[in-house]
Protein backbone atom coordinates (compact mmCIF):
# COMPACT_ATOMS: atom_id res chain seq x y z
CA UNK A 1 0.00 0.00 0.00
CA UNK A 2 1.20 3.15 -0.54
CA UNK A 3 0.81 5.63 1.99
CA UNK A 4 0.51 9.42 1.48
CA UNK A 5 2.07 11.25 4.16
CA UNK A 6 0.69 15.41 4.71
CA UNK A 7 1.52 17.32 6.84
CA UNK A 8 -1.73 17.71 9.24
CA UNK A 9 -1.13 20.92 10.66
CA UNK A 10 0.92 23.03 8.01
CA UNK A 11 1.79 26.68 8.85
CA UNK A 12 -0.62 28.83 7.05
CA UNK A 13 -2.09 32.58 6.88
CA UNK A 14 -5.29 33.39 6.87
CA UNK A 15 -6.75 37.35 6.63
CA UNK A 16 -5.37 38.44 10.05
CA UNK A 17 -3.93 35.38 11.48
CA UNK A 18 -0.63 32.97 11.22
CA UNK A 19 -1.65 29.45 12.23
CA UNK A 20 1.20 26.98 13.12
CA UNK A 21 2.94 23.98 15.56
CA UNK A 22 4.08 25.21 18.43
CA UNK A 23 7.72 25.62 19.42
CA UNK A 24 9.88 25.81 22.63
CA UNK A 25 9.77 29.46 21.98
CA UNK A 26 6.27 29.97 22.83
CA UNK A 27 6.85 29.27 26.60
CA UNK A 28 6.34 33.09 27.20
CA UNK A 29 3.29 33.71 25.31
CA UNK A 30 1.57 30.33 27.31
CA UNK A 31 2.91 31.46 30.23
CA UNK A 32 0.98 34.48 30.19
CA UNK A 33 -2.42 33.01 28.39
CA UNK A 34 -2.28 30.23 31.39
CA UNK A 35 -1.68 33.18 34.37
CA UNK A 36 -4.17 35.31 33.30
CA UNK A 37 -7.33 34.75 35.32
CA UNK A 38 -10.29 36.04 32.86
CA UNK A 39 -8.95 34.14 30.34
CA UNK A 40 -8.51 31.09 33.09
CA UNK A 41 -12.19 31.81 34.23
CA UNK A 42 -13.83 28.27 33.36
CA UNK A 43 -10.55 26.08 34.40
CA UNK A 44 -9.90 24.80 37.18
CA UNK A 45 -6.46 25.10 37.81
CA UNK A 46 -4.14 28.03 36.69
CA UNK A 47 -1.06 26.38 35.78
CA UNK A 48 1.88 28.00 37.10
CA UNK A 49 5.65 28.47 34.89
CA UNK A 50 6.41 25.14 35.57
CA UNK A 51 3.40 23.31 34.61
CA UNK A 52 2.66 25.27 31.55
CA UNK A 53 6.34 24.64 30.50
CA UNK A 54 5.46 20.80 30.61
CA UNK A 55 2.55 21.39 28.77
CA UNK A 56 3.93 22.87 26.36
CA UNK A 57 6.75 19.55 26.20
CA UNK A 58 3.33 17.14 26.07
CA UNK A 59 1.92 19.18 23.23
CA UNK A 60 4.92 18.99 21.56
CA UNK A 61 5.25 15.31 21.46
CA UNK A 62 1.30 15.27 20.98
CA UNK A 63 1.82 17.53 17.62
CA UNK A 64 4.50 14.74 16.72
CA UNK A 65 2.23 11.37 17.49
CA UNK A 66 -1.07 13.01 16.50
CA UNK A 67 0.09 15.52 13.43
CA UNK A 68 -1.68 18.49 15.43
CA UNK A 69 -2.36 19.63 18.98
CA UNK A 70 -4.28 22.65 19.20
CA UNK A 71 -2.33 24.65 17.20
CA UNK A 72 -0.74 28.41 18.35
CA UNK A 73 -2.38 31.97 16.89
CA UNK A 74 -0.17 34.39 16.06
CA UNK A 75 -0.81 38.03 14.73
CA UNK A 76 -0.03 38.27 11.15
CA UNK A 77 1.22 41.87 11.31
CA UNK A 78 3.21 41.72 14.37
CA UNK A 79 4.34 38.23 15.18
CA UNK A 80 3.02 38.55 18.38
CA UNK A 81 1.65 35.19 19.73
CA UNK A 82 -2.47 35.54 20.52
CA UNK A 83 -3.06 31.99 21.91
CA UNK A 84 -3.96 28.80 20.47
CA UNK A 85 -7.17 27.76 18.18
CA UNK A 86 -7.51 24.66 16.42
CA UNK A 87 -8.02 20.50 16.04
CA UNK A 88 -6.63 17.93 19.17
CA UNK A 89 -6.87 14.82 19.74
CA UNK A 90 -8.12 14.80 23.24
CA UNK A 91 -5.88 13.61 25.87
CA UNK A 92 -7.29 14.45 29.70
CA UNK A 93 -6.85 11.80 31.17
CA UNK A 94 -9.88 9.64 31.48
CA UNK A 95 -12.65 8.80 28.52
CA UNK A 96 -15.23 10.80 27.47
CA UNK A 97 -18.48 9.84 26.56
CA UNK A 98 -18.19 10.50 22.46
CA UNK A 99 -14.68 8.76 22.65
CA UNK A 100 -12.98 8.23 20.10
CA UNK A 101 -13.21 12.14 18.50
CA UNK A 102 -11.40 14.75 17.08
CA UNK A 103 -11.57 18.38 19.00
CA UNK A 104 -11.54 21.99 18.18
CA UNK A 105 -10.48 24.18 20.94
CA UNK A 106 -9.64 27.70 21.36
CA UNK A 107 -8.13 29.92 24.50
CA UNK A 108 -6.67 33.64 23.35
CA UNK A 109 -5.16 36.23 25.27
CA UNK A 110 -8.30 39.00 26.37
CA UNK A 111 -6.52 41.94 23.94
CA UNK A 112 -8.03 39.91 21.19
CA UNK A 113 -11.48 39.48 22.28
CA UNK A 114 -14.71 40.22 20.31
CA UNK A 115 -13.03 40.70 16.91
CA UNK A 116 -13.99 37.30 15.52
CA UNK A 117 -10.28 36.14 15.72
CA UNK A 118 -11.57 32.54 16.92
CA UNK A 119 -13.96 32.27 14.44
CA UNK A 120 -11.19 32.86 11.77
CA UNK A 121 -9.17 30.51 13.11
CA UNK A 122 -11.15 27.86 13.99
CA UNK A 123 -13.50 28.22 10.31
CA UNK A 124 -9.56 27.68 8.74
CA UNK A 125 -9.01 24.15 10.80
CA UNK A 126 -12.61 22.66 10.20
CA UNK A 127 -11.97 23.24 6.40
CA UNK A 128 -8.69 21.75 6.65
CA UNK A 129 -9.77 19.21 8.89
CA UNK A 130 -13.27 17.73 6.56
CA UNK A 131 -11.11 18.66 3.01
CA UNK A 132 -7.54 17.51 3.27
CA UNK A 133 -7.72 15.42 6.42
CA UNK A 134 -11.32 14.10 5.62
CA UNK A 135 -12.54 13.93 9.05
CA UNK A 136 -15.95 12.56 9.51
CA UNK A 137 -16.75 15.01 12.57
CA UNK A 138 -15.43 17.63 15.05
CA UNK A 139 -16.59 17.93 18.62
CA UNK A 140 -16.08 20.41 20.98
CA UNK A 141 -17.13 21.23 24.16
CA UNK A 142 -17.00 23.44 27.33
CA UNK A 143 -19.05 24.16 30.94
CA UNK A 144 -22.37 24.81 30.69
CA UNK A 145 -21.75 28.44 32.09
CA UNK A 146 -19.05 29.15 29.01
CA UNK A 147 -20.93 31.33 27.13
CA UNK A 148 -18.03 32.92 25.00
CA UNK A 149 -17.09 29.81 24.10
CA UNK A 150 -20.69 28.31 23.05
CA UNK A 151 -21.38 30.91 21.10
CA UNK A 152 -18.05 30.75 19.11
CA UNK A 153 -19.36 26.79 18.52
CA UNK A 154 -22.58 28.23 17.50
CA UNK A 155 -21.21 30.76 14.85
CA UNK A 156 -19.27 27.94 13.73
CA UNK A 157 -22.53 25.99 12.73
CA UNK A 158 -22.34 23.05 15.45
CA UNK A 159 -24.77 21.65 16.96
CA UNK A 160 -25.90 21.64 20.52
CA UNK A 161 -28.01 18.62 21.68
CA UNK A 162 -28.68 18.75 25.77
CA UNK A 163 -29.25 15.27 25.81
CA UNK A 164 -25.60 14.83 25.31
CA UNK A 165 -24.25 17.13 28.60
CA UNK A 166 -22.06 15.25 30.19
CA UNK A 167 -19.71 15.25 33.30
CA UNK A 168 -16.12 15.85 32.74
CA UNK A 169 -14.06 12.86 33.94
CA UNK A 170 -12.34 13.15 37.13
CA UNK A 171 -14.22 16.42 38.23
CA UNK A 172 -16.66 16.23 41.06
CA UNK A 173 -19.92 15.67 40.23
CA UNK A 174 -20.80 19.14 42.80
CA UNK A 175 -18.14 21.00 41.24
CA UNK A 176 -19.68 24.09 39.58
CA UNK A 177 -17.21 23.11 36.66
CA UNK A 178 -18.09 19.32 36.42
CA UNK A 179 -20.96 19.60 33.92
CA UNK A 180 -19.98 20.31 30.20
CA UNK A 181 -22.16 20.54 26.84
CA UNK A 182 -21.16 19.11 23.55
CA UNK A 183 -21.52 20.59 20.63
CA UNK A 184 -20.77 18.23 17.51
CA UNK A 185 -20.06 19.06 13.48
CA UNK A 186 -20.11 16.32 10.96
CA UNK A 187 -18.44 16.73 7.36
CA UNK A 188 -22.02 16.29 5.94
CA UNK A 189 -23.59 19.83 7.90
CA UNK A 190 -19.99 21.56 7.12
CA UNK A 191 -20.40 21.06 3.41
CA UNK A 192 -24.01 21.91 2.85
CA UNK A 193 -23.05 25.22 5.26
CA UNK A 194 -20.20 25.76 2.99
CA UNK A 195 -22.45 25.26 -0.27
CA UNK A 196 -25.21 27.43 0.84
C1 LIG B 1 -13.72 31.79 23.91
C2 LIG B 1 -12.73 32.70 23.18
C3 LIG B 1 -11.65 31.87 22.53
C4 LIG B 1 -13.51 33.48 22.12
O1 LIG B 1 -12.59 34.21 21.33
P1 LIG B 1 -13.02 35.47 20.44
O2 LIG B 1 -11.95 35.70 19.43
O3 LIG B 1 -13.42 36.58 21.31
O4 LIG B 1 -14.31 34.89 19.72
P2 LIG B 1 -15.10 35.60 18.58
O5 LIG B 1 -14.88 37.08 18.59
O6 LIG B 1 -14.78 34.85 17.31
O7 LIG B 1 -16.62 35.29 19.01
C5 LIG B 1 -17.03 35.57 20.33
C6 LIG B 1 -18.55 35.67 20.37
O8 LIG B 1 -18.99 35.50 21.71
C7 LIG B 1 -19.84 36.59 22.05
N1 LIG B 1 -19.76 36.78 23.51
C8 LIG B 1 -18.80 37.43 24.20
N2 LIG B 1 -19.11 37.38 25.51
C9 LIG B 1 -20.26 36.69 25.63
C10 LIG B 1 -21.08 36.28 26.72
N3 LIG B 1 -20.74 36.56 27.97
N4 LIG B 1 -22.20 35.56 26.46
C11 LIG B 1 -22.54 35.23 25.19
N5 LIG B 1 -21.80 35.58 24.11
C12 LIG B 1 -20.68 36.30 24.34
C13 LIG B 1 -19.29 37.73 21.24
O9 LIG B 1 -20.23 38.78 21.15
C14 LIG B 1 -19.04 37.03 19.92
O10 LIG B 1 -20.25 36.79 19.21
P3 LIG B 1 -20.79 37.82 18.09
O11 LIG B 1 -19.71 37.96 17.06
O12 LIG B 1 -22.02 37.16 17.59
O13 LIG B 1 -21.04 39.13 18.78
C15 LIG B 1 -12.08 33.70 24.17
O14 LIG B 1 -13.10 34.42 24.83
C16 LIG B 1 -11.20 33.04 25.20
O15 LIG B 1 -10.03 32.77 24.96
N6 LIG B 1 -11.75 32.77 26.41
C17 LIG B 1 -10.98 32.21 27.51
C18 LIG B 1 -10.55 30.78 27.29
C19 LIG B 1 -11.72 29.85 27.15
O16 LIG B 1 -12.68 29.91 27.91
N7 LIG B 1 -11.60 28.95 26.17
C20 LIG B 1 -12.60 27.97 25.89
C21 LIG B 1 -12.44 26.82 26.74
S1 LIG B 1 -13.57 25.54 26.24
Amino acid sequence: MVETLIDKCPRVETERLVLRKWQMSDLDGLIKLNTDPRVMEFFRKRPSAEESESALKRALQRQEEDGFCFPVVEDKQTGAFLGYCGLAIPAYGGPLPFDPCVEIGWQLIPETWGKGIAVEAANFWLGFGFETLQLNEVVAFTVVQNHKSRRVMEKLGMAYDPAEDFDFPGVPVEHPLCRHVLYRLSKKMYLECENG
